[in-house]
């Protein structure tokens, strides 16, 4: 709790938050205090070339069992997403350290650049590259949305390590994480094993038009981008509810230009998160957004153009590692229940190399990317003491085959 309360005052914001977009200065700042805790404990540390930082208590032999999250955060971020993942990866080997209890295999703990995605687009970047599943050329190469290059704000803050990316995959992986949803809350569950992570789409629309005299010219006679941007965002809130299910869509930042009282804009620039479990459906959802704006923009005689920021299919976790977090939360004496996540996770990425799961803790009102962020004290130590259990288990496994876990 220490060490999250410190971790929170980097980048402060109102209520209790923090801003640490990926890469700026902020982000150093956490890095650097995670780094030094790091070497507190005598972890050996790699940095790798999207500066990616892994920590890794060197015992035993063979791949190592691995944790880890992420510390970059959305603008107005809360205190507990990535964070407690690790921060409860720390906890676990400095527990494990202070008792003189030494696992079979190497643990370490990842902190994967730019997993959130809210200043260089795709997010869980790092942990991509990490994996092999996007070059390292291409990913320094990132434009932020503030104009910034990846690679170049890498070396600014002096985190462009020389560690060779893709990395050797871990024996297994388990991330420990905040639900940032209401499920947990409203079921009255304590812990949640992850099955899996829906997909996402994330893309990037630009609309333009006619910019003209809002006094002068005639309704019958606009080009209104304003005008589209709004009707796109009400046909994702239809269709969303037209599907329901997990279907979730979102428009969540729109920009005008020249924004101004009296002039009709000139153009608009919109950014649609459409998320589902399945990926038939969310294919189908696609498209029929993509017909939508199509046929609006014709009407009103707009051109529209669109770019992908982010296309992730749904993952699916390794049943023997969901198997396992269900069981040793029950052995802690918690309901537990099996769930998809709604967010996305560094663990999605791994998971293509390695045995994965996540393990959530509960969030309250379900409130998550804002400051009033909240998980009680008692879930948060739960959660971790299930981590540490969860990879001590893994560490003990041979996950080769399909047997042997319970
Ligand atoms: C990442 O936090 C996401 O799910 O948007
Ligand atoms: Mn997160
Ligand atoms: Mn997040």
């Amino acid at each position: 709790m220490g060490r999250l309360n410190d971790l929170a005052k980097v980048g402060p914001i109102d209520g209790g938050g923090s801003c640490r977009l990926a890469l700026t200065d902020d982000d150093r700042d956490g890095r650097d205090l995670i780094v030094a805790w790091m070497r507190d404990l005598g972890l050996e540390i790699s940095i790798d070339g999207v500066g990616n930082i892994v920590g890794t208590w060197n015992v035993g032999s063979g791949s190592a069992v691995m944790t880890g999250s992420h510390i970059d955060t959305v603008r107005t971020g809360g205190r507990f997403d990535g964070n407690l993942g690790v921060l409860a990866g720390l906890e676990v080997i400095e527990t494990l350290m202070t008792a003189g209890l030494k696992p079979a295999r190497p643990f370490s703990v990842g902190v994967f650049t730019n997993e959130e995605g809210a200043r260089f687009q795709p997010d869980m970047l790092g942990a991509l590259v990490y994996v092999g599943g996007l070059s390292l050329e291409t990913a320094l190469d990132t434009i932020a949305i503030d104009g910034a290059v990846l690679g170049a704000e890498l070396q600014r803050i002096g985190y462009d390590g020389s560690a060779p990316c893709p990395s050797v995959a871990p024996h297994a992986f388990v991330e420990l994480h905040i639900e940032q949803g209401p499920r947990l809350e409203a079921e009255g569950v304590q812990i949640g094993a992850v099955t899996g992570v829906q997909g996402i789409s994330w893309q990037e629309v630009t609309i333009m038009g006619q910019s003209n005299h809002a006094g002068t010219t005639p309704m019958s006679l606009r080009h209104d981008p304003a005008y589209i941007a709004a009707e796109i965002t009400v046909f994702l809130r239809q269709i969303a509810q037209e599907y329901g299910g997990n279907q979730v869509c979102t428009v969540g930042k729109i920009d005008l230009q020249p924004n101004l009282i009296n002039v009709v804009p000139k153009s608009a620039t919109l950014t649609l998160d459409v998320r589902n479990t399945d990926e038939n459906i969310l294919q189908e959802v696609e498209l029929k957004i993509a017909q939508k704006i199509k046929q609006i923009s014709e009407t009103e005689g707009v051109r529209v153009s669109s770019r992908v920021l982010a296309r992730f299919e749904p993952v699916q976790f390794d049943e023997r590692l969901i198997d396992l977090v269900e069981t040793l939360a029950k052995t802690h004496n918690r309901s537990v229940m099996r769930m998809p996540s709604g967010a996305g996770h560094d663990a999605q990425m791994l998971a293509r190399v390695c045995p994965t799961s996540m393990i959530f803790t509960p969030s309250v009102e379900g409130i998550s990317h804002n400051p009033a962020e909240f998980t009680s004290t008692d879930d948060l130590v739960a959660g971790t003491n299930i981590l540490m259990d969860t990879m001590w288990a893994l560490a003990h496994v041979d996950l080769s085959s399909q047997t042997g876990m319970k």
